[in-house]
């Protein structure tokens, strides 16, 4: 009798607990055979830009951590990049930006994103290249004279090597060295720039480096990836204030970029499923919002990660929110004690070349969590790996369309930057997977509009 009512009563939670789960994060699908995507209006002065980050596009990126993993092994000896490919030249977008612009140009769009190579700029501690600034600020200038608004992004992954051997992010005493970098190419930009991006996608950056081991530094330590979010995300309150207080500051909008992925359960009646679900999310979610929101990071996973702070000046300390968005994740629990869950897909979903399925509804879910934080949204990337390009007009059409859905239902989106301008060194991935716009043929640096992006092209000119 006792049993039968133990058991009846962990029945009872289980469905109980299921339910709740099912109704609060529902997962949104959409009946896009009933849906005219045509059907899109942008605000007065909504800005159309689009991507690039200096180790993927430029070339020569010789003296930062990502050149010394392209050129290490793991532990059994197999290389870092898929095939052994390097980086190398890239896209020589160093040389030829000013045709690179002239790209931008043509497809009509007004801003164009591009970090900064800290690793060139300051090749050893603080002793500063003056021809690479210089580079940089003829960059700036082309772009102003062809009426292209530049958009900078300070940290875009790589670190310079001097940097990583006194332990990158990993430690917060060396927050200082980066928000010096930044002080200094602010007060040469930034009477030209308005628009500037501290970190790209903290989130990313820790968990691939410090949990999947993907990226350098390469470690498989929890706890390390939540202590170098934070400081991460403690370098985003910090660059926002020193900036702030710099002449230019209060004029220039200053933002974070945050990748935001939805991780949902494969069964959604399987309750170790829905709590992967809910511990992946909080980590990679819910950590960088609640701290740009409140200022605070609470978690607690015994035995996996624990991290309670609480920060006095970070709360509301971005002038907007750079969302980077390209998919969700189906997550089904397995048994092992570092790597507690799979990635899973179904029949139904149309995959890019990436590791996950085209989900447009994810955005205007994306759009929905960030409005959170109460500052304007700014789609800061947004793309698709399409080799043979046969998915990829269908992507752009589908994406902005969720996103012009959440704007007419209120969201504060002033921008959308599709990621990315040109095919580019896609990390861990090399050179196979093919984001862009315009298609590179690497051995000769020839780059073709794909049919593919015209989609792009026609929306920018009917929002005109
Ligand atoms: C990164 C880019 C990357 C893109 C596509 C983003 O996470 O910011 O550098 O190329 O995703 O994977």
């Amino acid at each position: 009798m006792i049993l039968a009512l133990l058991i009846g009563s962990i029945a009872l939670i289980y469905v109980i607990a299921i339910i709740y789960f099912h109704c609060r994060y529902p997962e949104l699908r959409w009946d896009w055979k009933n849906i005219n995507t045509k059907k899109m209006n942008f605000p007065l002065g909504f800005s159309w830009g689009t991507a690039t980050a200096s180790h993927q596009v430029e070339g020569n990126c010789t003296n930062n951590n990502w050149f010394l993993w392209e050129n290490s092994k793991d532990e059994n000896m197999n290389p870092r990049i898929k095939d052994s490919q390097r980086s190398g030249i890239a896209c020589n977008h160093w040389n030829k930006y000013k045709d690179d612009i002239d790209l931008i140009k043509k497809i009509g769009v007004t801003h164009y994103r591009f970090s900064l190579e800290w690793s060139k700029i300051e090749p050893e501690k603080g002793k500063y290249d003056k021809e690479v600034i210089d580079h940089y600020s003829n960059v700036i200038d082309s772009l102003i004279k062809e009426h292209i608004t530049p958009v900078i992004t300070l940290h875009h992954f790589t670190n310079p090597i001097w940097f990583d051997e006194m332990g990158g992010f990993e430690k917060e005493e060396n927050i200082d060295y980066f928000v010096s970098f930044c002080k200094t190419v602010f007060s040469e930009y930034s009477s030209r720039v308005k628009n500037w991006c501290t970190i790209n996608e903290p989130e990313v950056y820790s968990v691939m480096g410090y949990f999947a081991g993907i990226f350098p530094p390469g470690k498989k330590n929890p706890q390390l990836a939540v202590e170098t979010l934070k400081n991460l995300l403690i370098s985003h309150t910090r660059v926002y204030n020193a900036l702030k207080s710099l002449p230019n500051g209060k004029e220039s909008s200053i933002g974070i970029v945050k990748n935001i992925m939805q991780f949902d359960p494969y069964r959604r009646w399987n309750i170790f499923d829905w709590i992967v679900c809910r511990i992946t999310n909080k980590i990679y979610n819910g950590i960088a919002l609640s701290y740009l929101k409140s200022g605070t990071i609470n978690v607690n996973y015994p035995f996996f990660v624990r991290m309670n702070y609480k920060s006095d000046n970070a709360a509301l300390a971005t002038d907007f929110f750079g969302l980077n968005y390209y998919s969700h994740s189906h997550l089904k629990f397995k048994f092992d004690s570092y790597e507690f869950f799979e990635n899973k897909f179904f029949d139904y979903d149309t995959m890019t070349d990436m590791p996950y399925a085209i989900y447009p509804e994810g955005l205007y879910r994306a759009i929905k969590q960030a409005s959170k934080i109460n500052k304007p949204i700014i789609i800061t990337e947004n793309g698709i790996a399409d080799a043979i390009d046969d998915r990829r007009s269908l992507f752009i059409e589908r994406y902005i369309y969720a996103m012009s859905k959440s704007i007419k239902e209120g969201a504060d989106v002033r921008g959308y930057y599709y990621w990315s301008l040109m095919d580019n060194f896609e990390w861990a991935e090399g050179y196979d997977m093919r984001f862009g716009l315009y298609q590179v043929d690497f051995k000769t640096q020839e780059r073709s509009l794909r049919k593919g992006s015209r989609v792009f092209v026609n929306i920018i000119n009917e929002s005109k």
